[in-house]
């Protein structure tokens, strides 16, 4: 069972692991009188410009929303365009990120992508395995609460071959049994575009993070967006139940 230590502390410390909800690529597009598209071809550059900018401002971990579980139901058309760039990433960057020293995770129900771009996200997992400077996880095809029936049917089916007994479900095991099992639980929840809310985004995992609201949208964030939010944290008070000051 792997357990990462988690940061529970008060003092306005770096987070460890910096979770964002990537909006408004429609709306970047439509303000410039562009198809959907382009919007979410320049949120491509927007997630290269913010791996570069975790890195070198010291996050280690950084988790993006990349497509939802829910984000299926939109026409084929925009759907198709996104497994495009998806493609065209997954081909482009990986070098890259590896050169970097970057570890590539995807979470998510991959079983919905096309043959070939379950290769490419296995392919790219396993070159980028070994790197330890930045853990990047892009949450595809992703929704918390499938996460979380995920989870709930794994641990039922060990207690019915036996492994398990139901009492030995306890936090730690059930996180083991998440998509994100191994990873610190996000200190930081980012979302752009000025909507304020969780969409599906890691239920269980931002039980005690910060938020952080912006109306830039996500293609023009970048650098001074991240640092910005990280110095919006370090001002935040976290308590994690106990009382202010304790
Ligand atoms: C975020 O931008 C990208 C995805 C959800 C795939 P949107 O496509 O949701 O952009 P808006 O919210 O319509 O502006
Ligand atoms: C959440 O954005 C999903 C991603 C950013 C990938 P949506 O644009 O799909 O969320 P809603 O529909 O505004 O809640
Ligand atoms: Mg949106």
């Amino acid at each position: 069972m792997t357990t990462v230590p988690l940061q529970y502390s008060d003092a306005p410390a770096d987070p460890l692991h910096v979770a964002v909800i990537m909006d408004g690529n429609g709306r970047w597009a439509q303000a410039r009188g562009l198809p959907r598209t382009a919007g979410h071809k320049a949120g491509a550059e927007a997630v290269r410009r913010t791996v570069k900018a975790a890195a070198s401002l010291g996050v280690p971990y950084l988790t993006l929303f990349g497509f939802s579980s829910e984000n299926w139901k939109r026409p084929q058309g925009e759907v198709g365009d996104l497994m495009g760039l998806l493609r065209l990433y997954l081909r482009k960057e990986v070098g890259d990120l590896d050169r970097e020293g970057v570890r590539l995770r995807i979470i998510g129900d991959r079983t919905r992508f096309d043959e070939d771009i379950q290769r490419l996200i296995d392919d790219a997992e396993g070159r980028t395995s070994g790197n330890t400077r930045l853990n990047l996880t892009i949450a595809l095809s992703y929704g918390g609460r499938q996460e979380i029936l995920n989870a709930a049917r794994s641990l039922a089916e060990q207690v019915r071959l036996g492994g398990i007994d139901p009492d030995d479900i306890d936090e730690a095991r059930f996180q083991d049994s998440l998509y994100t099992a191994g990873l610190p639980d996000p200190d930081l929840l980012i979302r752009t575009s000025g909507e304020q809310r969780v969409s599906n985004f890691l239920l269980w995992q931002v039980a005690y993070a910060e938020f952080v609201f912006t109306d830039v949208l996500w293609p023009d964030f970048g650098h001074q967006q991240l640092a910005e939010a990280l110095d919006d944290f370090r001002g935040r008070e976290r308590r994690f139940g106990g009382s202010a000051g304790a």
